[in-house]
């Protein structure tokens, strides 16, 4: 009987709506259809994350290379309780939300403060949010969940209005990296429009540094990276009825130092021809011809304030972790 009304009060408390389905696996055929028929060669990085790959992602923020996720929970371990009481804010709200590590950091300080209304994590992963929902509903005594499965990228309009609390939207992990100037102010465009004038945005962005330190954290020693980055091949053979040979390609990953960010890239280790399926489509590599899977921009404190200027915004606050490898950022709107 217990059981049964903590069950109870949990599924009060948690709901989860999905705006993905049909569309997106239409986005994943359009993407590659183009993406490989194209003269240079690319797939886009959302495609990464399946459950393998959320899983090899989760395994890369442990590897002793991948300085990344340490150094922003280092800042938000120091920061949350500034970032939190600053704006009275009772509601997080996070894009591309994944394991719930990081928003417990925010979520304890709003917790602590008697603020914490509603947490809302937006991923394109079911399995992830319906996890993370589980997991924090027990820990947070009257937390309203409210999971939404949604592309960030298309779907912003389909998240929940705000409720009356502050809120913070957070786009964590340097996951704006991914995305390359143009459609990165156009994403930061779009999220200025869930901010109201007391609300903030809080973004994790990796730093311009060394290149050394930046082709180590994408080439570990262990090999993750290189089974993350062919894991877009296992998933275009799953979902669309492909051939690739993950094997055959190899991992490839360096730093662009005109454009500031990291590439990473698939390279054939031979001529080939792989079919996919579903697409009625051959597409055929030279060898050593490379798709392009990843952008993972760096910033600069300058690049950073002028995308979000450029999207109506302002930097409010600047943190970062001791060896100043990684930023946070509170941006409000301008004004
Ligand atoms: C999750 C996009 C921030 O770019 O560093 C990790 C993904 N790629 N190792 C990043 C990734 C290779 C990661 N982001």
């Amino acid at each position: 009987m217990a059981t049964e009304s903590a069950l109870q009060r949990q599924d009060s408390k948690i709901r989860i709506e999905s705006w993905l389905a049909r569309a997106d696996e239409r986005s994943l055929a359009d993407n590659v259809r183009k993406g490989l028929t194209s003269r240079v060669k690319q797939l886009p990085p959302k495609h990464f994350y399946d459950e393998r790959g959320s899983a090899l992602f989760e395994r890369i923020c442990d590897l002793p290379e991948y300085y990344l996720t340490r150094a922003e929970r280092e800042i938000l371990t120091e920061r949350a309780e500034v970032i939190v009481s600053a704006t009275e804010a009772g509601e997080l709200v996070e894009l591309g939300s994944g394991s719930p590590d990081k928003a417990r950091l925010l979520l304890d300080a709003m917790f602590a403060r008697g603020a914490l209304v509603r947490y809302v994590p937006v991923d394109v992963s079911e399995a992830a949010l319906t996890d993370a929902a589980a997991e924090l509903a027990s820990e947070y005594e009257g937390l309203q969940i409210h999971g939404v499965v949604a592309d960030f990228e298309r779907q912003l309009d389909r998240m929940p209005q705000a409720d009356g609390t502050p809120r913070v939207v957070a786009l964590l992990g340097s996951t704006i990296g991914n995305f390359p100037p143009a459609s990165r102010r156009a994403l930061l465009a779009q999220i200025a429009t869930l901010l109201g004038a007391s609300d903030r945005l809080l973004i994790g962005a990796d730093l311009v540094k060394d290149p050394a330190v930046l082709e180590a954290a994408y080439n570990d020693s262990q090999g993750v990276t290189a089974e993350f980055n062919r894991n877009i091949l296992y998933v275009i053979n799953r979902e669309l009825d492909g051939d690739f040979d993950p094997p055959a390609f190899e991992h490839v990953a360096f730093f662009d130092p005109r454009q500031e960010w990291m590439e990473m890239r698939l390279r054939a280790r031979r001529k080939m021809t792989v079919r996919i399926a579903d697409l009625g489509l051959e597409v055929s590599f030279a060898r050593r011809e490379e798709v392009r899977t990843e952008i993972s921009a760096k910033f600069t404190r300058a690049r950073l304030r002028s995308d979000l200027a450029a999207a109506g915004l302002e930097v409010r606050e600047w943190y970062t972790d001791d060896e100043e490898r990684f930023a946070l950022a509170v941006a409000g709107l301008l004004g």
